[in-house]
């Protein structure tokens, strides 16, 4: 029994310290190479630096998709980094970049495709880039529909109305996965609401695109059921939580009323 112990617990600092060894060295290498497609377009100027620049702040390099990974080519190889043999893509035409940016987001390509803006690819209708950039791509909220953003190629009055029936629903899920984390930095078990909360977000996230006003109306409907559910979960939360309070407030009145009885004793006995 306590050979075996000692052996197991060896191969365990064994496995450590192998982890701890691989880690380090995989840490001091990202930080002594960028890839060679930041090294030596950093250190271009104009149009072939301001990429970098950009894609420094974008959710893109916050999650670990580099120049590689859109536009193809060797990140590690600055001889052939540009080379089609290793896979390079260039830069797309306008009517290629759903597809270029559809290789991952492909939910969304699809619904890009089923839509207005889709079937006028390449006839005036917007691209992915249009309206998200492609090296400053930012993390999306409600607000990129805007009269600016919109009506330059048409009324704003169906951008208005997808935003109209947005808004609310948009609220509602801010609202809640605020108080979520209140009542869980409470120490409150919040791990079921927080999972139909992510899930019914991700299903409202995917409503855009199709640009489809009457779906997105009924859709919107249909998840503000489900958020109202949520809202008088968290009702109840809030009146147990106003209860314990009434409790220990009582608790503390009526021990100040014991000692203040005690004390009136105790004088009364002088
Ligand atoms: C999310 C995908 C994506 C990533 C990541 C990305 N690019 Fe691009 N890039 C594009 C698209 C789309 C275009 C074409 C449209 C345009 O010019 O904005 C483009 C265009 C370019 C161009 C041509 C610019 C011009 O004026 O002709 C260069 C150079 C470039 N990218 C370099 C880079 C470098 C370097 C990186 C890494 C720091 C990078 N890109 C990361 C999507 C991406
Ligand atoms: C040694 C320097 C160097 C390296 C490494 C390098 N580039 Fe470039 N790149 C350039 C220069 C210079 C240009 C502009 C002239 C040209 O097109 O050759 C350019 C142009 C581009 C363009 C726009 C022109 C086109 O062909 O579409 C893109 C996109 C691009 N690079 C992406 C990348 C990516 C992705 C990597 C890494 C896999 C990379 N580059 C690595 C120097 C470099
Ligand atoms: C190699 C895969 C890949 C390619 C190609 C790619 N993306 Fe992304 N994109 C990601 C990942 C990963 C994230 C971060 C995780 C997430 O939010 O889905 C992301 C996030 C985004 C977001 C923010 C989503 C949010 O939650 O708000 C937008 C917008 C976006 N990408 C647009 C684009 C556009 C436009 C292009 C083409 C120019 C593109 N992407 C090309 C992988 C990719
Ligand atoms: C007309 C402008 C417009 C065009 C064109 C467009 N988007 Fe969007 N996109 C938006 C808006 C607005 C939102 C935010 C919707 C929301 O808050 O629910 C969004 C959200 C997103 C998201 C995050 C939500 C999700 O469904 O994951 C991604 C990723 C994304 N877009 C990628 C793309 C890609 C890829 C393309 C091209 C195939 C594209 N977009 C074309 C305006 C646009
Ligand atoms: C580059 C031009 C361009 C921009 C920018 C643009 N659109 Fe469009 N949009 C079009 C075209 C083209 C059509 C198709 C017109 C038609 O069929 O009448 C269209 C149609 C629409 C429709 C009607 C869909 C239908 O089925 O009737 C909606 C809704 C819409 N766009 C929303 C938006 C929103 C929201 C934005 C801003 C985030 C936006 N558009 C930005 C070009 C654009």
């Amino acid at each position: 029994m306590g050979a075996l112990f000692v052996i197991s617990s060896l191969r365990t600092i064994f496995i450590l310290t192998g982890l701890l060894f691989t880690m380090t060295t995989q840490a001091s290498a990202a930080v002594k190479s960028e890839i060679v497609c930041v090294q030596c377009h950093g250190s271009q100027t104009g149009r072939f630096a301001k990429p970098v620049e950009l894609w420094r702040g974008s959710i893109h390099a916050e999650n670990g998709i580099n120049c590689n990974h859109c536009h193809g080519g060797d990140p590690g190889d600055a001889e052939n980094a540009m080379s089609p043999a290793r896979g390079f893509l260039g830069t797309p035409v306008e009517t290629g970049i759903p597809g270029f940016c559809g290789r991952c987001h492909v939910g969304v390509l699809k619904d890009y495709l089923g839509s207005k803006h889709g079937k006028n690819l390449g006839k005036g209708g917007p691209t992915c880039i249009t309206c998200h950039g492609s090296h400053q791509v930012k993390k999306t909220t409600i607000e990129l529909i805007n009269e600016k953003n919109c009506s330059r190629c048409h009324s704003y009055e169906k951008p208005s109305q997808i935003k109209r029936a947005m808004t609310a629903t948009e609220a509602k899920i801010v609202y809640i996965d605020s108080r979520l984390s209140d009542f869980k930095g409470k120490g409150i078990d919040t791990s079921a609401m927080e999972k139909s909360l992510f899930a019914v977000r991700n299903r409202f996230h995917t409503l855009f695109h199709e640009l489809n006003v009457a779906r997105i109306n009924l859709q919107t409907a249909e998840i503000d059921k489900e958020l109202e559910q949520q809202l008088q979960s968290i009702k109840r939360l809030d009146e147990t939580e106003q209860k314990r309070k009434l409790v220990g407030v009582m608790a503390i009145a009526s021990a100040l009323l014991a000692a203040l009885v005690l004390r009136l004793y105790v004088k009364s006995m002088d």
